[in-house]
């Protein structure tokens, strides 16, 4: 496995990769790997010839006074997942070399940007388009492999990828779960044994309210009502929303119909989580 931090090089390398006519599967991650990413390497690397997976903590999706600082960096560990999981190439620039001093372009999805997690942290997927947008120029990746877990995260790249005719097909593969349900996260590490056990009730949440629906609960209200009652019965737990939502666009339904996208962020203690799950009506 290749490691390369500087940009010019690994574009370099993309180039002759595909002069070559070697697929590229890109899995982009901020470190800090867990079995979820390790499944977005493995899939890339049963699909595509040259795996590359960029770590790389963006400044820019983050916000004042989130965990910039203190989001969990392990380049070592990292470089070990990702090798056994099937990685032909780690991309891990420096931040100067995606965002030199004078980096003054950015790209917007608007709409899909501005509700739910991007109403609670503005700007953050400016952030994500953007280094997204720019890991595409300079690994020129013919699929990029994302989670379901960041499913309005997903649904921006997706967007932003066809409103810019990026030549990148985005392959979006299921939330890996621990054994208890909860969804795998690199900021998860952040919770202590109490919040982690507490923090069970938003998948469980989650399913039940699928549950109904599939039983035949269609009024969204009533679904929000019975998840946000369960989740606020473990005292660590504080919603920040919950939504039921058309699963392609995201806007919200008077009645659950078609493919439905339940979606919630909740503190647990001083972390923050998101999740969800799609159902079919
Ligand atoms: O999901 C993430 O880890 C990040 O938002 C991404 C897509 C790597 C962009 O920084």
């Amino acid at each position: 496995m290749r490691v390369i931090k500087q940009t010019s090089e690994m574009a370099r390398t993309a180039g002759a990769l595909r002069r070559a006519h070697q697929t590229i599967g890109l899995v982009p991650t901020m470190g800090a790997l867990h079995d979820g990413h390790l499944s977005l390497i493995r899939a890339a690397a049963k699909q595509t010839r040259v795996v590359v997976v960029s770590l790389f903590v963006n400044p820019l999706q983050f916000g004042p006074g989130e965990d910039y600082d203190g989001y969990p960096r392990d380049l070592k560990q990292d470089l070990n997942l990702a090798k056994a999981a099937g990685t032909d190439i780690v991309f891990a620039p420096h931040v100067s070399q995606i965002y030199p001093a004078d980096f003054s372009t950015s790209v917007q999805v608007d709409g899909l940007s501005d509700i739910l997690e991007g109403q609670a942290r503005p700007g953050h997927f400016r952030g994500v388009a953007t280094v997204v947008m720019k890991l595409f120029q300079i690994v020129q990746p013919m699929v990029a492999y994302v989670g379901q877990k960041d499913y309005q995260q997903a649904l921006i790249i997706q967007r932003m990828v066809k409103d810019l005719g990026i030549p990148t097909a985005i392959r979006l593969l299921p939330t890996v779960r621990e054994p208890d349900g909860l969804a795998m996260s690199s900021r998860n590490r952040y919770l202590n044994p109490e919040e982690r056990r507490q923090a069970t009730v938003i998948t469980r949440a989650l399913r039940e309210a699928a549950d109904g629906i599939r039983a035949g609960e269609h009024n969204p209200k009533t679904v929000a009502d019975a998840l946000r009652h369960l989740m606020t019965r473990e005292p660590l737990v504080r919603i920040d929303y919950v939504a039921l939502v058309n699963a392609r666009t995201l806007a919200p339904l008077p009645r659950l119909t078609g493919r439905v996208a339940i979606l919630t962020a909740a503190w647990v203690g001083t972390t923050r989580l998101i999740d969800n799950i799609l159902v079919d009506v």
